[in-house]
């Protein structure tokens, strides 16, 4: 479980997050939705530590990380596999070295074990066979998915996804979709989701926060996302899909 409290981050004079209160239950996927610029991105940085924090807490697994050092947050990172928007692989790595990276970086597996492990990741993501490719060889729902596999290979507890079916055609975004779904069936873990896309977010989440504003302006299931009284949800669902067509994608999963 992840407990954030009244979390507030400022770039100079922009205040991104204003006081973000969420619980991210075990287990489950919990979907953050926000219209682009809003700070999801920045959220998921703030709980990783990439970026500092200003004010709050944030608890992971029971442990109060707002005061860690870089060095004492290193092992909580390692809990956490981050899909980051945009893939992020090194291009000068082939597939194979980039799935294999965090356990050449962090582990002391044996070579026979890391490569173990990483083929069958490639499996997992159905793209076997690519591991000499290098990312430049690859579309975008593909390095997606090797990027998924590099988030898995280090077994984590957590995974945050950020934006994983942006950009991506339907049938590619809905590969990627069963993906987050396959992976939180087989392995467990804790998920968070932070996109735009509705069907995306409906077909994976368990649990939906709405930010707005800087802070999470409603949070609760799939049928309170479609009949909460929040104007500035309604706006954002609006823009994505007509509601009796998310309504009866609800009712047909
Ligand atoms: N490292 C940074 N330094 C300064 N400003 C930043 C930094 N990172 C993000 N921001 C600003 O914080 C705001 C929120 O950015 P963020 O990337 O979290 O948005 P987002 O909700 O993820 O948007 P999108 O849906 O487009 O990915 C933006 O105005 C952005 O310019
Ligand atoms: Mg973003």
């Amino acid at each position: 479980m992840i407990e954030l409290f009244d979390i507030k981050k400022s770039f100079g004079a922009q205040r991104v997050l204003q006081g973000i209160s969420l619980t991210i239950p075990k287990g489950k996927t919990t979907v953050v939705l926000g219209r682009s610029g809003c700070g999801k991105s920045v959220l998921l940085k703030v709980i990783l530590r990439l970026l500092s924090l200003d004010e709050g807490k944030i608890v992971i697994g029971g442990v109060d990380t707002s005061n860690f050092s870089e060095s004492e947050m290193m092992p909580i990172r390692r809990k956490i596999g981050m899909l980051f928007q945009g893939a992020a692989l090194f291009d000068s790595m082939t597939v194979w070295q980039n799935v294999a990276f965090p356990l050449i970086e962090h582990s002391k597996l044996s070579i026979e074990e890391i490569n173990r492990r990483v083929i069958s990741l490639l499996e997992f993501v159905e793209l076997p066979g690519v591991e000499d490719k290098l990312p430049g060889a690859l579309s975008g729902g593909m390095k997606k998915r090797v990027a998924l596999a590099r988030a898995l290979v280090a077994q984590p507890e957590y995974i945050f996804y950020d934006e994983p079916t942006t950009g991506l055609d339907p049938i590619t975004a809905s590969k990627i979709n069963l993906l987050i779904k396959k992976t939180q069936r087989e392995y467990g873990t804790t998920s968070v989701v932070v996109t735009h896309d509705m069907v995306s977010a409906f077909t994976v989440g368990d649990f939906f926060a709405f930010m707005h504003d800087g802070k999470i302006a409603f949070k609760g299931n799939s049928r309170g996302v479609l009949t909460s009284d929040v104007a500035e949800l309604q706006d954002f669902i609006a823009d994505a899909a007509p509601k009796e067509i998310l309504q009866q994608f609800l009712d047909g999963r």
